[in-house]
């Protein structure tokens, strides 16, 4: 299986539904505008497209699942609105950042409209009514979620690294990154009518695929080319972000290595020059490899939670998935 073309095929399925929903029940233009921004650039749609797979793979239902995933979708992309103007990047998906082409009040507004969207679409799914109450909180319980995870992503940055251990990245990327992804494979099993125990794999599943991408993610930050990636390379480190590269980095660079120096002079630091962050790069390439590594442990894990579901076209995808998800340049 071509994973790379099979995402991409189904991701055209979905975005012809995301353009449906966003093309009706907004009055004004430039809030519609600014809403539809990143919603049209494109993007991986790999939560939606997890829903349906996992509804397909568990009931047959990968159709039914489709208005959920897309407001699980759209409730990923307010908050990589409000995420580029907590973290001042300037580009996302190869254009302008909302709050870089409008302005930061409207990059909040259409933040919270998207929220607001998504769950009006959510409300849509075709299930039975027993079942919609349990969908709305499982998104609503999620997007709190991420919002811890995206205020402990910023506290860290304050926080010195010696107090900071491995598992508190992990808490945090979890929040911040994983529960979207395990929402969404949750959501689809619950649509596709799985057991208990069938829904508690799926988000097991989720769980570890949304972590491992996270952290491919981090390394993608640093390593990535920025023409591909559509959004900046190397901010992370002017950020002073404490990814599990730059924790593993600051623990284990003794105070008398050049390369801590190197790290120390860029990290956290607004003004540093592209010299200085590609000297940074360079010095905890060990830490980068440290981190691929913990990115294949999360991705095998992933895989080992698929036992749940029957052999056949989904449970294939769901692994190809994964292996794209620690492998992707995008
Ligand atoms: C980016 O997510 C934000 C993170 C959680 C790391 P994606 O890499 O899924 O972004 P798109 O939707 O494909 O642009
Ligand atoms: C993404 O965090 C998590 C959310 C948007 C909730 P990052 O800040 O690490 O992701 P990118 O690199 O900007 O996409
Ligand atoms: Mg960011
Ligand atoms: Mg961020």
């Amino acid at each position: 299986m071509d994973i790379s073309k099979e995402i991409v095929t189904k991701a055209k399925e979905i975005n012809g539904h995301i353009d449906a929903y966003l093309a009706t029940g907004i009055e004004n233009k430039k809030l519609g505008d600014a809403m539809r921004h990143y919603p049209a650039a494109g993007g991986k749609r790999m939560r939606p497209i997890l829903a349906q797979v996992v509804a397909e793979a568990i009931g047959k239902a990968g159709d039914k699942a489709i208005p959920f995933g897309c407001g699980i979708e759209l409730i990923h992309n307010f908050t990589l609105v409000h995420d580029d103007v907590m973290d001042n990047d300037l580009m996302r998906r190869g254009i302008p950042s909302v709050h870089a082409l409008y302005d930061v009040p409207t990059a909040i507004i259409a933040g919270d409209a998207l929220f607001a969207r998504a769950f009006e679409i959510v409300a849509e799914t075709d299930v039975e009514p027993a079942k919609l109450p349990s969908l709305m909180k499982l998104a609503a319980r999620s997007i709190f979620l991420v919002a811890e995870g995206q205020q402990d992503d910023m506290d860290f940055e304050n926080i010195p690294a010696e107090e900071l251990k491995e598992e508190d990245y992990m808490r945090m990327v979890w929040k911040k990154t994983a529960v979207l992804f395990e929402c969404a494979a949750e959501g689809g099993a619950i649509i596709g009518g799985g057991s208990p125990e069938q829904i508690e794999k799926m988000k097991e599943y989720a769980h570890m695929l949304g972590i491992g991408f996270q952290i491919w993610d981090d390394v993608l930050a640093l390593t990535g080319n920025e023409e591909i990636l559509g959004k900046p390379v190397g901010n992370d480190i002017r950020n002073g972000k404490r990814t599990i590269i730059a924790l593993h980095a600051l623990h284990n660079l003794k105070a008398d290595d050049p390369r801590k120096k190197t790290l120390l002079a860029a990290l956290g630091n607004a003004d540093a020059t592209e010299e200085q962050i590609k000297a940074a790069i360079e010095a905890i390439q060990e830490s980068i490899d440290y981190a691929k590594n913990a990115s294949v442990e999360c991705a095998n894990k992933a895989k080992a939670a698929l036992s749940c579901i029957a052999d056949g076209p989904e449970k294939e995808f769901l692994s190809g998935l994964v292996d794209f998800a620690v492998g992707r340049s995008v």
